[in-house]
C-alpha cells in the first residue's frame, strides 16, 4: 500500500489489536477497582485507541480529552509546546494518559510532569505503541500494548502526513530511514 511517497505492509492486525486492547482494559479495572479514574487521551492519533479501550474497561471513570499545541517561537529555541484541553479540575484524581505511540518520550514525559504539578493522586499512561528509544530511557509507562522496534507505523488512529488515520489494522513502513524515526 502506498501512501504519498511510502511503501507501507501490514504489521499488526486488528484482531490482534483487539485482543491486546482487552487484556490492556482487564489489567486497568483490576488495578483502579474502587477508585473512578480520569482517562486522558492525547489527541489525535490515540481517539481510536481511546474509543475502543475505555468501552472494554469496566469501572467507573470519567474521559477527557487532550492535546499538545505547537506554536513556534520567535526564538531560535524552536517550538513551545503546550497541554490543553483539559476542562474538570484534575485535583486529587487518579490520572491515566491514554497514547498511540511513545517513540522518544519525550512527549509522555512532558504531559505528565506539567500533570504532576497540578496535584494529581496519581498518574500513570497507556500507549498502544512503545518503539525502542522509550524504552532505552526508561520512559514510565505502565500499560504497553506493544513494543516495537524504531519503525514508522501507521493506521489505526496513527498518521503519515495526515493520512492513514483511518485503517482499521496497523502498518509499517518498508525502508524508513531509521535515523527518521
Ligand atoms: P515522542 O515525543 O518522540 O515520544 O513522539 C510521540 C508522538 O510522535 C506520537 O504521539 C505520534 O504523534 C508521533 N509518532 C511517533 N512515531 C510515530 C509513528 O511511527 N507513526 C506515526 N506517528 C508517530
Amino acid at each position: 500500500m502506498k501512501i504519498q511517497d511510502l511503501e507501507f505492509e501490514p504489521f499488526i492486525s486488528s484482531a490482534d489489536v483487539q485482543a491486546r486492547i482487552a487484556f490492556l482494559a482487564e489489567a486497568i479495572s483490576r488495578d483502579y477497582a474502587g477508585l473512578t479514574p480520569v482517562f486522558l487521551p492525547v489527541l489525535n492519533g490515540s481517539f481510536m485507541f481511546a474509543a475502543d479501550l475505555i468501552r472494554k474497561v469496566t469501572i467507573p471513570c470519567r474521559v477527557s480529552f487532550v492535546k499538545i499545541a505547537s506554536y513556534v517561537g520567535m526564538e531560535s529555541t524552536g517550538d513551545l509546546r503546550t497541554l490543553i484541553g483539559h476542562e474538570e479540575s484534575l485535583f486529587n484524581q487518579d490520572l491515566i494518559i491514554v497514547e498511540d505511540i511513545v517513540d522518544s518520550g519525550l512527549t509522555l514525559r512532558k504531559i505528565m510532569d506539567e500533570l504532576r504539578s497540578r496535584g494529581t493522586r496519581s498518574i500513570e499512561a497507556v500507549a498502544l505503541l512503545r518503539k525502542a528509544p522509550a524504552r532505552e530511557r526508561s520512559i514510565d509507562v505502565k500499560y504497553v500494548g506493544f513494543d516495537i522496534d524504531k519503525e514508522f507505523v501507521l493506521g489505526y488512529g496513527l498518521d503519515y502526513n495526515g493520512l492513514g488515520r483511518n485503517l482499521n489494522e496497523i502498518y509499517k513502513a518498508l525502508d524508513y530511514p531509521q535515523d527518521k524515526t
